[in-house]
């Protein structure tokens, strides 16, 4: 058994990260700033697309792009129960309504076939989330979307540097959504990004972060006006100059971290096809995931255990397993409010009592990923049907 505990994610911070957020504690400007701008044309180029807008969140993000694409009373946006709840919650912050589809059982993404069943004349908006770090289907998607001018909003907070068709995720759905929280590829704290090639969307995303004012202080501050007007309800979505510093180098070296996370991943596969009673992850050929987690389903029927008793076994072994997700219509809010009660989702709902998130983060060192096999191997035998 190991002697300390891995977790499941971990951010990396290096010198030269802490001497970049040093530098700016040490300029004019905490937030506001060169290094915003620097930092989303960085992001905007990395991910193929002609405007990147920075926030505060993951979350912020979220709710700016569902704002953007017009969700209101009334609306319904199309999303996959298998997310984090933030995904739906942006729907509900316009005031629309969250609609669920079931999920592909290789990928556990959204499932074109039944997002169709699932549009109605209320529809107007999109969530495909890129689970794991696949990339959602995202062709039949957009294609469902343009024959209705549906708008698409791609929740790829586990997908910076994932390709689809052999295009990075960020330059293809109408916008998409990243997340810089400590456990994704490479992080600012907390923080997030919308990638988009609409300059219009582009500008309602900077106005609504900045509570709705036409102009941002370092503008106004370069052309030497005091003058702004607020020309509609925004918030204070910014991120600061520090956090943008920290983002700048970190993207430096999202590449090799996702060489690494592929690395991992690979090495993971080719341990588990041989340990019966465990699914590893699958990939479709037209996509190079990102790998922010790796979770495992377990074959019940071979084993003499459910996902609980597996999952405590484990982290006694101090591997730092986790689940990701709860399907998020069977969350007491969403069950209060919208009275799901179960079965709605079969798909997901059967993954759900399977999965199990395995350690994937790029600071992970070859003995930590042979302890995590060796613990399933460990784990999966004792229970052996
Ligand atoms: C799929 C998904 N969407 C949205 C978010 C929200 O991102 P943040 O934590 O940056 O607000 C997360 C966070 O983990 C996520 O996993």
């Amino acid at each position: 058994m190991r002697s300390t505990y891995l977790p499941y994610g971990r951010q990396s911070v290096e010198e030269c990260d802490i001497q970049a957020v040093v530098d700016v504690l040490r300029s004019d400007w905490l937030t506001s700033g060169p290094k915003v701008s620097e930092f989303e044309e960085s992001l905007a180029a990395r991910v193929g697309a002609k405007h990147a807008i920075s926030f505060s969140s993951g979350t912020a993000a979220l709710h700016a792009s569902a704002f953007t694409a017009g969700l209101k009373p009334g609306d319904e946006a199309i999303t996959t129960p298998i997310t984090f709840a933030a995904t739906s919650n942006c729907a509900l912050y316009q005031g629309a309504t969250p609609v669920f589809a079931d999920v592909s059982r290789d990928t556990l993404n959204l499932d074109p076939a039944e997002l169709a069943k699932k549009m109605s004349s209320k529809t107007r908006a999109i969530l495909p989330v890129d689970y794991a770090g696949h990339p959602a289907e995202l062709d039949a998607i957009l294609q469902l979307a343009r024959n209705r001018g549906l708008i698409v909003i791609e929740d790829a907070c586990h997908a910076l540097g994932a390709e689809y068709k052999g295009r990075s995720v960020g330059g293809i759905a109408d916008m998409t959504v990243f997340s810089f929280h400590p456990v994704k590829h490479i992080t600012t704290g907390e923080g997030g990004m919308v990638a988009t090639d609409h300059s219009e969307f582009a500008e309602r995303l900077r106005r609504f972060r900045n509570h709705g004012i036409s102009s941002e202080a370092r503008q106004r501050q370069n052309t030497g006006q005091w003058h702004y007007e607020m020309v509609m309800l925004g918030y204070n979505y910014r991120l600061p100059d520090i956090a943008c510093a920290l983002g700048i180098e970190q993207l430096k070296r999202l590449d090799a971290n996702l060489a690494r996370r592929r690395e991992i991943a690979s090495r993971y596969t080719t341990a588990f096809r041989q340990i019966p009673g465990v699914i590893p992850p699958s990939i479709r050929t037209d996509a190079n995931p990102a790998w922010h987690l790796y979770p495992i389903r377990l074959e019940l029927e071979k084993l003499a255990a459910d996902r609980a008793q597996v999952f405590r076994a484990l982290r006694a072994e101090n591997i730092g397993v986790n689940v990701h997700y709860i399907p998020v219509h069977l969350h007491p809010y969403y069950r209060d409010r919208f009275g799901y009660r179960g079965g709605e989702y079969p798909v997901a709902e059967d993954a759900y009592l399977r999965l199990i998130s395995l350690p994937m983060f790029h600071g992970m060192t070859d003995h930590d990923v042979d302890d995590v096999i060796m613990a399933v191997g460990k784990v999966l035998s004792c229970y052996a049907a």
